[in-house]
């Protein structure tokens, strides 16, 4: 079996590190442009948005079947292209995961499917834009249309806030294209969670629920980052909590997707909000989270490949999906500077030797000519701490944080505080 991971961020480190413990001994290959140094696969150098040269490849090599990581290549429609080819790949159409790059058509998908989540109006005229914020007011949320690699949201506290929030997007297009038009959006309050089923487009798996830190500093002040760890399960997660999601946020919007003639075959990935009326959807997302990967997958007893097989060709209604009944804390080392400018090629200490029931997944780590790893993102690595209690795996969690060391390394000390 020959498999082959689009990507080269931590999330496809995980998916990487769960195949590799496949009995089925998979030979496994990895299509990104950064060199990954965990050796877990023979590394191709591919974007994984360049559709025609990931095609060409798979059929090159004869690869099995392809798992998409991140949100770019689904866009770029390589599910499309390979699947034209007749080949087997995890990851939705490029139809299906617009419920990710269109907010817009996200929003119109959930309305029609009865779906709980924030009401919103979209605009592609900031003229009116700003109207429609002046006379709704604040707190209210200003969200680019298209991808922005999670930084295309503003929390807006006060009107001239979210008034300068749709100058940066739709005129000064800050984030290109994807501001041509803006969803606006109320504000919703609680507790944020982040859940994940597997479908095949026919039937669905049940959720995992993992909880993401997205601001970059404790307490959650400042700016909005890729993710700084998190953890699995949350503690308030229970089969009442997971029936009533599937029921209310991701079955119906499942059955809408696939009534207008996109079925969506992949990973499903809900971000709510559990508020005071219950759970409301903020976004979805057609693939595994990132930091959420590396916070589940550990989790999951079956065989990954089984799993990507049968989203990829079918049968994920009779697989038997179970997760241990244990916990999962990470923290991730960000570079000095990120999410802002910051500096690679920094020497990195302390990976060999973590302590037992850690594991290190690496979003940004290549090898200098020495073979010794150094820094090559902003996101560097998530420690992982794997244990029976949140506790413990929190402890874990931070006893190789301490440990893992390079110039000008940051990370959140309020991981899973919950459990102090
Ligand atoms: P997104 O890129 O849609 O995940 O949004 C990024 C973050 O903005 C989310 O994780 C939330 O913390 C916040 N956010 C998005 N939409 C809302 C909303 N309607 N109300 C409150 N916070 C929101
Ligand atoms: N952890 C947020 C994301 O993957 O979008």
């Amino acid at each position: 079996m020959r498999v082959l991971v689009l990507g080269g961020g931590g999330r496809e480190h995980a998916i990487l590190w769960k195949l590799a413990q496949s009995p089925r001994t998979p030979e496994l290959f990895q299509a990104s442009v950064n060199r990954v140094a965990h050796r877990l696969a023979r590394h191709v150098n591919i974007a994984p948005e360049d559709t025609a040269r990931v095609a060409d490849f798979v059929e090159r090599e004869a690869i099995d079947l392809a798992i998409v990581g991140p949100e770019a290549p689904l866009m770029a429609g390589v599910t499309d292209a390979l699947r034209e080819r007749g080949h087997a790949v995890m990851g939705p159409s490029r139809e299906a995961a617009r419920i990710e790059w269109s907010k817009a058509f996200a929003k119109r998908v959930m309305t029609q499917a009865g779906v709980p989540t924030a009401y919103s109006e979209t605009f592609t005229d900031p003229a009116a834009a700003k109207q429609y914020v002046r006379k709704r007011g604040a707190p209210i949320v200003v969200k680019a249309d298209g991808l922005a690699a999670g930084k295309g949201v503003t929390v807006a506290a006060t009107v001239d806030e979210a008034l300068a929030a749709i100058d940066d997007v739709m005129t000064a297009r800050v984030f290109g294209d994807a501001g041509a038009s803006v969803v606006i959006e109320d504000c919703l309050e609680g507790e944020e969670v982040s859940v994940f089923c597997f479908t095949d487009g026919a039937s669905a798996s049940p959720l995992i629920a993992a909880r993401d830190y997205k601001r970059v500093s404790d307490g959650a002040q400042g700016p909005n980052t890729g993710g700084m760890g998190g953890y699995s399960p949350p503690p308030y997660w229970d089969a009442a909590l997971e029936q009533r999601i599937r029921e209310t946020c991701i079955e119906p919007v499942l059955r809408q997707l696939a009534a207008i003639g996109i079925p969506f075959a992949g990973t499903l990935y809900g971000g709510l909000m559990l508020t005071a009326d219950g759970p409301q959807v903020i976004e979805f997302n057609a693939r595994l989270g990132d930091p959420e990967a590396q916070l589940i997958l550990p989790r999951l007893e079956n065989d990954l490949l089984n799993v990507a097989e049968a989203v990829a060709r079918g049968g994920v209604g009779a697989l038997d999906l179970r997760w241990a009944p244990t916990a999962t804390v990470g923290v991730t080392l960000a570079s000095g500077g990120y999410p802002g400018a910051y500096q690679t090629g920094k020497p990195i200490d302390g990976l060999d030797a973590l302590p037992d029931g850690v594991t290190a997944f690496y979003s940004g780590i290549t090898e200098n000519s020495a073979g010794a790893p150094i820094t090559d993102g902003g996101r560097v690595v998530t420690l992982v701490g794997h244990a029976a209690t949140h506790a413990e795996a929190r402890r874990l969690a931070y006893e190789a944080a301490a440990q893992v060391r390079f110039d000008g390394a940051h990370y959140r000390r309020d991981i899973a505080a919950f459990t102090d």
